[in-house]
């Protein structure tokens, strides 16, 4: 049976999160160079965000860049903005057509002022669409979100808005970038990494994690398919025991 057709379309994880990575040591392998790989790996993206939106996932979080890589030579980083900039003006169109809403989550501030402007204009034109919802980690670090979030929150706290005793889960959260976005259910990294690399680490706290050695530029459909299948065998408890899920208490 295609294994499109063994995922169980009632059990989806509403939300998907996605550390790609990769790009640079499938170039390799290639013999080629890094921001060769960068480009293939924009074309798995494509593939993904479609998949997504067929299947009927609501959201899809893609680690696109971390605060962490403007560390990166200048080169590559450069040729990444410039990247950002043609992938938006490319699928712009077909994301319309798809009907996807395009969000992104990171410190935007510190981005060239022409890809902020790109990304900002993709956003407003894809506003009110209704399907997947497209979230891109950009500039992202999960640990700048949460100062920022704590940052907010003393504040209200300064002005008296709210008193210490009000801060709760549910404050943090609205507080947060994703505020309007549900945890991921599935995380998935690619390349065979075991690791988060500052990437939501307050919203992960109860994901499904899901790692596999294919590297970014490999990662299509079928994986994904995968990914989701491996999803769908586990059981979350949530703290509680395999007795309580099965007698639902
Ligand atoms: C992921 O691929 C893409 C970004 C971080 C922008 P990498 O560029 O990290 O590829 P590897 O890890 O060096 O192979
Ligand atoms: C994580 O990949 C960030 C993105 C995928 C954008 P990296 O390749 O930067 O992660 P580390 O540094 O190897 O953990
Ligand atoms: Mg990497």
């Amino acid at each position: 049976m295609a294994i499109i057709n063994q995922i169980d379309k009632t059990k989806l994880p509403k939300h998907v999160a996605i550390i790609m990575d990769g790009n640079g040591r499938w170039a390799k392998q290639q013999g080629k160079n890094r921001v060769f790989g960068h480009r293939q790996g924009a074309k798995s993206v494509k593939e993904i965000v479609q998949a997504a939106g067929e299947l009927g996932i609501d959201y899809l979080t893609l680690y696109a860049f971390s605060t962490e890589n403007w560390n990166r030579p200048k080169l590559e980083v450069d040729a990444l903005m410039a990247l950002l900039i043609s992938s938006i003006n490319k699928e712009t169109k077909e994301l319309i057509q798809n009907n996807v809403r395009l969000l992104s989550i990171g410190n935007h501030a510190i981005l060239p002022k022409n890809v902020r402007n790109k990304l900002y204009e993709a956003i407003e034109q894809t506003k009110n669409n209704t399907g997947l919802t497209l979230v891109l980690a950009l500039s992202y670090s999960a640990r700048w979100e949460i100062i920022e979030a704590a940052k907010k929150v003393a504040q209200l706290a300064v002005n008296q808005k709210i008193s210490i005793e009000d801060i709760d889960e549910e404050m943090i959260n609205q507080n947060l970038a994703t505020a309007t976005i549900p945890d991921p259910e599935l995380m998935i990294r690619t390349s065979g990494e075991f690791r988060i690399s500052n990437f939501l680490l307050w919203q992960l706290a109860y994901s499904e994690l899901y790692f596999t050695d294919k590297l970014w530029p490999e990662f299509g459909k079928k994986e994904f398919f995968e990914a989701l299948l491996d999803y769908q065998s586990r059981e979350r408890r949530f703290g509680k025991t395999s007795e309580q899920l099965e007698q639902n208490i």
